[in-house]
């Protein structure tokens, strides 16, 4: 199985993510946790890139292709093999990052993307998606504000540093999502405390395996 979580920067979805990873590891499942971009050897080295200030403006296209790069890297080295093994693998971002991010954020075409999506994922789709919903105002505060504590505004600041409107417009290019599929997205209010929002993630994932068992 796999469970992706998404949403703008500063949405809490890395935090939520490595709770999910622990309390279904305390529950004796194997599982996986990773992140895009990164988690592979040439993944390391294209977040290095992809997230630094000093990459300055990469073109769109071109950083559309690093973006499947990584991709195809990760899921080939990381996620397929983890599956293989019956893994229960959990995502922080994956394809519909790129949807949103170089589709509503960058402009591309969607069918462009989810054809290129398709091909660097080798279709391996996520059974269920937790979409983090934040204002941009907030998500931005919050992440700037980590940035700073761990001194990574440089190495990892390039998309914090983009207008608040792009921010904007990633916001509502998830909410378009969720709406668009229904069955996959979970739709959480990242406003409310970490330990309400673990709630309904686990809550969330215990009625997804319940109706896949069913
Ligand atoms: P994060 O891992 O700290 O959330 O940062 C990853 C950044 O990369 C984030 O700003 C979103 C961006 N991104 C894309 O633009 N396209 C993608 O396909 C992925 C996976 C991430």
């Amino acid at each position: 199985m796999l469970i992706t979580f998404e949403g703008i920067e500063g949405c809490g979805k890395s935090t939520q993510a490595r709770m999910l990873h622990d309390w279904i590891r305390e529950n004796g499942q194997n599982t996986l946790l990773s992140r895009e971009p990164g988690s592979s050897p040439l993944g390391e080295k294209l977040r290095a890139i992809l997230l630094s200030q000093e990459s300055g403006d990469i073109s769109p296209l071109s950083e559309l292709f690093l973006y499947l790069a990584d991709r195809a890297e990760h899921v080939q080295q990381v996620v397929g093999p983890a599956l293989q093994e019956n893994k229960i693998v959990i995502i922080d971002r994956y394809v519909d990052s790129t949807l949103v991010y170089q589709g509503y954020g960058r402009g591309f075409e969607l069918p462009f993307l989810q054809q290129l999506n398709a091909r660097a994922s080798s279709h391996v789709w996520p059974t269920l998606t937790f979409l983090l919903d934040l204002p941009p105002e907030e998500g931005l505060k919050r992440a700037k504000n980590r940035n700073v504590e761990n001194a990574i505004e440089i190495e990892e600041g390039r998309f914090e540093s983009e207008s608040w409107k792009f921010h904007s417009k990633i916001r509502d290019g998830y909410l378009e999502l969720a709406k668009q599929e229904e069955n996959r997205f979970v739709t959480l209010d990242a406003q409310q405390p970490v330990e309400l929002v673990f709630e309904s993630v686990k809550k969330h994932l215990m009625e997804k395996i319940t109706l896949t068992q069913a």
